[in-house]
């Protein structure tokens, strides 16, 4: 046999009257995070009591309403953060906190004694009902299972009529735990009889909680396994359909969407996906997948960063750098293509002021979680012109020529390629001023004067410029300082340029507004771009004119 061929194909469900493949989400769920129980119980090193209660803030902050904080009755440490939030009076009134036990009587009563004085509890049990389950752990048939959570329900009802408290509010939620290797008619049947205890009506629902314990097949079949149940069971609108997916298969968010099509109201999950194993759904993904959509998904992630190093600070665990909208990497492009693409979306949308977004590669705006766009185009030697245009562009605050973008592309690749590293926003603007902007070698502008003639639009230049250091005396006239300036240079004998384009810029140099000047000269067939900057805008042009020229000096010698 071999390897594969001992894994046991999943059993899809007949059921070609499903409706769930043409319907849309259009809102969103009732979240209920379980971070603080199922992610926190498969943690190397779960929380303590401190750590609990910086999350739960946390998890108050981002706006759950319905919180499972933990399985009281297995652990000293989640009794004593239960009663912590009690007694403390951390539990806002609008929110419910829910907790966990198994359906068997001392941990139902131990939970009863974790909850007292709460104001809102959502009481939570479960037992295994799966094939192998029954078969394997609790050696069982069916109805010894339905006789566990029909036991456990029985009690719970009676324990929850007798509490001191009246004035609480106590909510009941069952799991059919491995609902997904389950047969549906029977988990259909074990749900009924538990909402039957508890007399469920539309006024007075129950929730039932059907968890993919494990992941065991496509997410169009675990759709299908929830509506197969939506539509078999009884009391229909007596019971809150809530989905608690894990990740085994690596398609729990899909599980999740494909879920609530499928007639789903509730979803549990947890923050980054931490959770058993492969972890469970990552709440986080789902509801900026439902934000992505024009959906408002009642959950506030726009500081996605505060949250990420919260959450890895308390679970002890990193977050991927390519997790959906939250990873370090998620907002960076290194692909020229990419960044090119990037580029012009940001570009559209400040001239169109769409207010939509129409940003090519990004289906969210980094914004929208508190991110910036600095970091939106990172440059290695992968990276285009496009990626190295984008941070000068930021950096300057204009549109640079579009035919001065493969030099600076060129320049920027040749080196990261050297450097072997991903270059900085910093040192691609002194890689570009190091090779185009104000270069005084072999030729500076020296002391020098260039005044309107008569008043008119002619000017004249007067002054000199140091060739490799040695001043030399010049002089022109010209219908402007561009062309009075060219005909001073070729009185030195500097000629055959070939002016093509010029456009200055104002600037903002630390305090003090300055120009920045862009020429581009054609010699001998080929393009020379110089960049000159000034707080003269004269001067400002006349040193862009000599950074050209020298670029194809420099070019000569080598
Ligand atoms: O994954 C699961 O089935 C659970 C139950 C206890 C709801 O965590
Ligand atoms: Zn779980």
């Amino acid at each position: 046999m071999k390897g594969y061929e001992k894994y046991v194909p999943f059993k899809q469900i007949e059921m070609p009257e499903r409706t769930w493949p043409t319907k849309t989400i259009t809102k969103p769920p009732i979240w209920c995070s379980v971070d603080l129980r199922d992610g926190n119980q498969a943690l190397v090193t779960p929380m303590n009591v401190e750590e609990k209660v910086e999350f739960f803030k946390l998890l108050l902050q981002i706006g759950f309403k319905e919180i499972e904080v933990g399985f009281p009755s297995a652990s000293e440490t989640e009794y004593a953060f239960l009663r912590r939030l009690i007694d403390d009076n951390l539990i806002p009134d609008d929110v419910y906190v829910q907790v966990l036990t198994q359906a068997r009587p001392h941990l139902i009563e131990r939970t009863f004694e974790a909850i007292e004085g709460a104001k809102n509890v959502i009481l939570h049990f479960y037992n295994s009902t799966s094939t192998l389950q029954r078969k394997v752990v609790f050696k069982k048939d069916m109805e010894g299972i339905i006789d566990i959570a029909v036991k456990g329900a029985k009690l719970i009802k009676e324990l929850s009529e007798k509490r001191i408290n009246k004035d609480a509010n106590i909510r009941f939620e069952y799991s059919p735990e491995s609902f997904t290797g389950t047969e549906m008619p029977f988990a259909v049947e074990i749900c009924e009889k538990v909402m039957e205890v508890f007399e469920c009506t539309p006024d007075n629902p129950m929730i039932i909680n059907l968890p993919a314990t494990v992941e065991m097949c496509t997410p169009n079949t675990y759709a299908d396994q929830i509506e197969w149940f939506c539509t078999h069971m009884k009391n229909r609108e007596s019971a809150i359909i809530s989905l608690h997916p894990h990740n085994d298969r690596g398609t729990a968010v899909a599980a999740a969407e494909l879920g609530l099509l499928a007639g789903a109201d509730r979803i549990e999950g947890t923050l980054f996906g931490n959770g058993e194993r492969t972890g469970n759904v990552d709440i986080i993904t789902l509801a900026l997948n439902m934000f992505t959509q024009g959906i408002d998904p009642g959950l506030d992630f726009s500081n996605i960063n505060k949250i990420k190093e919260t959450v890895e600070k308390l679970n002890k665990m990193k977050v991927h750098e390519r997790h959906p909208y939250a990873g370090e990497l998620v907002f960076t492009a290194f692909s020229g293509s990419h960044q090119d693409a990037i580029r012009k979306g940001f570009e559209y949308m400040k001239e169109s002021l769409s207010p939509y977004w129409e940003v090519p590669y990004l289906p969210i705006s980094p914004a929208d979680v508190g991110r910036e766009y600095e970091p939106v185009i990172r440059i290695n030697s992968q990276s285009g012109k496009g990626g190295a245009v984008f941070v000068l562009e930021q950096f300057y605050g204009f549109t640079f020529p579009k035919a001065f973008h493969p030099d600076i592309g060129k320049l920027i690749k040749e080196k990261s390629d050297a450097l072997g590293t991903e270059l900085t926003d910093k040192q691609v603007v002194s890689f570009f001023e190091e090779h185009f902007v104000n270069l005084f070698s072999p030729y500076e502008l020296g002391v020098h004067t260039c005044v309107s003639i008569n008043g008119s639009d002619d000017e004249e230049f007067n002054g000199c410029i140091k060739i490799n250091g040695e001043e030399k005396a010049l002089k022109g006239l010209g219908n402007g300082p561009i062309d009075a300036f060219f005909d001073a240079l070729n009185s030195l004998g500097i000629n055959g340029f070939k002016f093509v384009n010029y456009e200055q810029h104002a600037i903002s140099s630390g305090s003090d507004a300055a120009a920045l000047s862009i020429i581009e000269l054609l010699k001998d067939g080929k393009n020379y771009f110089g960049v000159g900057i000034s707080n003269n805008t004269k001067k400002s042009a006349f040193r862009a004119i000599l950074s050209a020229i020298n670029r194809f000096e420099k070019e000569k010698v080598n």
